[in-house]
């Protein structure tokens, strides 16, 4: 006998700062084709992983608060600087409906993943400030060692289209010389993409790093346990026809047309994006 409630129609709101929250949208429907989802990309006060912890509560507030009037019947903080900085915030302020962040799945992923216990965290400046990922692995292995790095500018040359070539390889190699200084054996075994335009880079991170080891990419580790949550909470659809998509941005719905596509590996125009004043 399932336990479906009355909203289990009802889309998945996915919340990020930006474009770059497209990747996980991109996770959950593909691991949840059934599943509706609403997309709210707060692009007119992107970035936020350069901004203060206040800012990204209030931002990370009112635009969830937006997807919850819209009807959603679970919250995805795809942004990881907004689930390091605002998770606490918004699981208070959004109470009946569940909320997801992206830091614990993708440190569960990577506690599960490492061998030797040493795992590396990408992430942008606010989120490593707030050693979110640190706290989440720590607490599910007191003998994990733990290092994070900076890497904000792999944002703006995701967003430029530049995950290849020589400028994303001179960042990548400049970023993980902390890393690749040492010797293979004093390495970690896992990196976590604690960011959500990092994905695009893999391959420029994979070869900087060289071969071995494994690098944990958080969307897909979130689009799980969204799954698990769905279906404990009872709010899985089984309607049984392709799940529905809804992108909401808050500033240039062009821009956002222009670049999500390579994000979310589906093409989509201006006119699929509506514009929301928070
Ligand atoms: N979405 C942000 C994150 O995952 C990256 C972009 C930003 O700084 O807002 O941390």
């Amino acid at each position: 006998m399932s336990a479906r409630t009355a909203n289990s129609d009802a889309p998945i709101g996915v919340f990020d700062s930006g474009v770059g929250g497209l990747t996980v949208l991109r996770a959950i429907r593909s691991a949840l084709p059934g599943e509706s989802t609403m997309y709210l990309g707060d692009t007119a006060r992107v970035p936020y992983g350069t901004k203060s912890r206040a800012s990204v509560v209030r931002y990370s507030l009112q635009a969830s608060r937006r997807l919850v009037e819209r009807g959603i019947k679970m919250l995805v903080v795809a942004c990881n600087t907004a689930s390091a900085l605002a998770l606490e915030e918004l699981e208070a302020a959004l109470t009946p409906v569940p909320v997801i962040g992206v830091i614990e799945p993708g440190a569960r992923a990577a506690v599960a993943a490492s061998e030797n216990h040493r795992h590396l965290v990408l992430a942008t400046e606010a989120t490593v400030a707030q050693r979110a990922y640190t706290r989440a692995i720590a607490e599910l292995d007191p003998n994990a060692e733990i290092e994070e790095l900076g890497c904000s500018l792999f944002v703006a040359l995701a967003e430029e289209g530049w995950t290849e070539g020589s400028v994303a390889e001179a960042a990548a190699a400049e970023y993980l010389r902390p890393v690749t200084a040492r010797s293979a054996a004093a390495r970690p075994d896992t990196v976590i993409l604690g960011c959500t335009h990092f994905p695009l880079l893999t391959r420029v991170i994979r070869a900087e790093l060289g071969p071995g080891g494994t690098i944990v990419d958080s969307a897909t580790a979130t689009a799980r346990a969204v799954e698990r949550a769905l279906r404990s909470g009872g709010l899985a659809c089984e309607s049984g026809r392709r799940g529905a998509l809804k992108l909401l941005v808050t500033d240039g719905a062009p821009r956002f047309a222009r670049l999500g596509p390579r994000f979310l590996g589906e093409l989509f125009g201006s006119a699929d994006v509506e514009l929301v004043d928070l």
